[in-house]
């Protein structure tokens, strides 16, 4: 098939690179012309496993061609994917101005190129967002076209994989002709992987994509919670989230305590939803709770090293892991940031590594020195920070650690290792909802 992807971020680029793969026919369009010239180089604007493989997969085989003129695109595409950003106003309200532009610029191409098209919706949206689109289409469209929602589920880090082999295909429609071609365009997945499609309208599809992510977000902050009742009682909350789940109705993923999410979803969406149901009348008070314990995050780990070093004024420490996840160099809403930031407005000196986050992050914290691996960041450090859950940080030689380091402190925001070791290896440890460990 022949289909249109308009927006080259993270969702955009994957979307685009595996329909390539699967063997359609793929038009990639973003406003930003620099970033088009990089990708007909071959190079991706950001990391994330396997895509630049599959970039280079497609272009060479002609399956994939990158563009920055929205009309070339129309013109081209039978289904056109919307995949610009969404991004949070103060208020945590999703703004949705790129979407209304370009739904304003598809519909001017759509008058001179006037066969039926598909628009759909990839983007993370607020319920009743495809109703707009429409609106704004059909006000300046001569050409007959459908809005579909298509929420998108992947993660990045596994992008790739989440995308050839989906949970499930989402495809929210007001007609049957718009539904048969988006089975045409999943067909080969569908085929491939015998993953369950939902079919339905389009605001419960949009819903779909907002109750996942909202769902998800609530796991994370109530287990954290859980972990804030550990830390006053001795008990140690890895377990309990095993106990919990065990429970199929629980279920074990998203369990896992820490510093708290962050990332280019969750805080975005848990917030516009929230937003979204206070504005029809109906608040979701829970997502503001969620919300609320996953900004304690940085604070509670704060606090663990103020109670460790007093002062935190002159000392050295060490940050280990500034993307938001392993996996990826995305420092959206990382929780990294927000305590760096907190370090070095109460004087202290900070040195930090990353396997992959570190030349974006050089812009953001210009007064951060950059280390070439953990240990070298830890040399001399009153304390080490543990703050995305790499493999190479789990791997780390801890008596090697422990030598470089001024004082054997670790404060550990994503529960990397576990007590026994570091008792053994002499350290005092402190990490989320578990006994201390002293040195
Ligand atoms: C998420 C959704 O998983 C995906 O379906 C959606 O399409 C986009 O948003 P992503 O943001 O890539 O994907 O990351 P994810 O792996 O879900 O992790 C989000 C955040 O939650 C990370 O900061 C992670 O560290 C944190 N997390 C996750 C926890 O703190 N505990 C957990 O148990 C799981």
């Amino acid at each position: 098939m022949k289909i249109g992807v308009v927006g080259l971020g993270h969702v955009g680029l994957v979307t685009a690179a595996c329909f390539a793969h699967v063997g359609h026919d793929v038009i990639g369009a973003d406003v930003d012309g620099e970033k088009i010239e990089k990708l007909r180089l071959g190079s991706t604007p950001f990391f994330e496993p396997g895509l630049e493989e599959l970039v280079s997969e497609g272009s060479s085989s002609g399956a994939l061609r990158f563009t920055t003129s929205i009309e070339e695109t129309v013109k081209a595409a039978d289904v056109l994917f919307i995949c610009v950003g969404t991004p949070s106003k103060a208020s945590g309200e999703a703004d949705l101005l790129q979407v209304e532009r370009l739904a304003a610029d598809i519909g001017r191409c759509l008058s001179t190129h006037s066969e039926y098209k598909v628009l759909v919706e990839k983007s993370t949206v607020p319920v009743k967002t495809g109703e707009k689109i429409l609106t704004t289409v059909r006000r300046r469209a001569a050409g007959d076209c459908d809005v579909v929602s298509n929420p998108e589920f992947l993660r990045e880090g596994s992008a790739i994989r989440d995308t050839l082999n989906p949970d499930r295909i989402v495809i929210g429609a007001s007609s049957e002709r718009a539904v048969e071609v988006l089975k045409e365009v999943y067909r080969p997945t569908l085929e491939k992987t015998g993953c369950p499609i939902v079919v339905t309208d389009v605001s419960t599809a949009e819903l779909i994509k907002h109750s996942s992510n909202a769902f998800l977000a609530t796991k994370i902050s109530f287990i954290n919670s859980v972990a804030e009742i550990c830390e006053a009682t001795g008990a140690d909350v890895e377990t309990v989230a095993v106990g919990m789940g065990l429970d199929p109705r629980i279920g074990s993923q998203f369990l896992k305590a820490g510093v708290g999410y962050g990332g280019s979803c969750f805080p975005k969406d848990v917030a516009a939803f929230a937003s979204l149901a206070g504005k029809l009348g109906r608040p979701f008070h829970m997502l503001e709770a969620v919300q609320e314990m996953n900004e304690r995050g940085p604070a509670r780990l704060l606090d663990k090293l103020r109670n460790e070093l007093w002062h935190l004024e002159g000392k050295r420490i060490a940050a280990l892991g500034l993307a938001f996840k392993p996996g990826t160099d995305d420092l959206r809403d990382a929780p990294a940031l927000k305590v760096i930031s907190q370090l070095l407005a109460e004087g202290a000196e900070v040195v930090a590594y990353d396997p992959v986050a570190m030349s974006e992050a050089k812009q953001l914290l210009p007064d951060v020195q950059m280390a070439d691996g953990p240990i070298t960041a830890a040399n001399d450090a009153d304390a080490a920070l543990f703050l995305t859950e790499w493999q190479e940080f789990a791997e780390v030689d801890l008596s090697e650690l422990k030598q470089a380091m001024r004082f054997p402190i670790v404060v550990d925001g994503r529960n990397l290792f576990s007590l026994n070791e570091m008792r053994e290896a002499g350290f005092t440890y402190l990490s989320v909802g578990r006994p201390a460990v002293r040195a």
